[in-house]
């Protein structure tokens, strides 16, 4: 395994965490340059994606590499048996960086253990996606001017919902306030409550999205109900419009508040909430390329010093 692959947030300490958001700043000022000339780096999608691989991708063209890979396994050798760890022994020998997206929690770190190639890991079934939570990070830093001592209300599929799982994890350094806002059925998972306690996180979990805690949110994180992941299809069908912010419901919010959501979006955000200046998640999107910029020169093992000669 390379010391470098990024597999789960918790990979990374609240220091290394700090080092890739200040990374990430100097991105967003210095977005091109030639740091990853003569670098390849793959990019397998095992399950479809728009931000993150074509964030990846332009951060990888943007500082001078070269990317190859696929966002359709089915026109891979995987269609006709090909093991993942055949596909990651292969790929290693063409490429620097490997980027994989995979629907089985834990592909990820398994694809880490058969390589010396540093594996990113772009989200595993339900499991992690800390790609995103380095963005997320970024977005609440820039959005607050701190990541410390935050509310933060996270709506909806908090169950399936990979996104909030790394992020709450990161945050666990903040010393946030969490309110985990779900139907029964889609409550954030017992071991990630375990994690609260264990790490003297304070949480509330609750059903009703009220005016309350929407007033008292520093971050509100909206989540779509991940149909993918679901095994009964009528249950999907009971839970996926359960909670839409409307812009309405804002008016009492808190001036720094600001509506986060890692995208795509079906239900969860209505249309009116775009022109409101709190919502920030296409901003948040965009952050993506600088931090996604942040972790592929951090994978290669290229220091900060190295990024700003190049
Ligand atoms: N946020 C996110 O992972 O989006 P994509 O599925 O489009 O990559």
């Amino acid at each position: 395994m390379n010391k470098n692959s990024l597999v789960s947030i918790a990979d990374l300490n609240k220091e290394e965490l700090l080092a890739l958001l200040e990374q990430a700043s100097y991105f967003e000022k210095h977005p091109n340059s030639k740091i990853l000339d003569g670098k390849v780096v793959a990019t397998l999608f095992f399950e479809p994606s728009t931000r993150t691989r074509l964030s990846f991708e332009t951060a990888v063209n943007r500082l001078g590499g070269r990317v190859i890979g696929f966002s359709d396994a089915s026109t891979t050798s995987s269609s006709k048996g090909e093991t993942l760890h055949d596909t990651i022994k292969m790929v290693s020998n063409y490429v620097d960086l490997i980027v994989m997206r995979h629907y089985l929690e834990g592909a990820a770190r398994y694809a880490s253990e058969v390589t010396d190639v540093p594996v990113v890991n772009a989200g595993d079934g339900a499991n992690q996606h800390p790609s995103q939570t380095m963005l997320d990070l970024y977005s609440i830093y820039k959005t607050q001017g701190d990541l410390n001592n935050l509310t933060i209300t996270m709506v909806g599929d908090l169950k399936y919902g990979r996104t909030v799982h790394s992020l709450l994890q990161a945050m666990s350094y903040f010393n946030p306030t969490f309110r985990f806002v779900a139907c029964k059925e889609l409550q954030m998972p017992e071991e990630y409550l375990k994690f609260c306690d264990e790490n003297g996180i304070k949480y509330e979990c609750t059903t009703d999205f009220s005016p309350e805690i929407i007033n008292e949110s520093d971050i509100i994180y909206m989540t779509r109900v991940q149909r993918e992941r679901f095994t009964d299809i009528m249950e999907y069908e009971r839970v996926k419009n359960l909670y839409t912010l409307h812009n309405a419901m804002l008016a009492d919010s808190k001036p720094n508040l600001r509506i986060l959501h890692p995208l795509p979006r079906v239900n969860e955000i209505a249309y009116d909430v775009d022109a409101n200046p709190k919502a920030y998640y296409f901003d948040q999107a965009r952050n993506g390329l600088y931090a996604r910029q942040a972790i592929i020169c951090r994978a290669l093992g290229l220091t900060p010093d190295e990024c700003k000669k190049a």
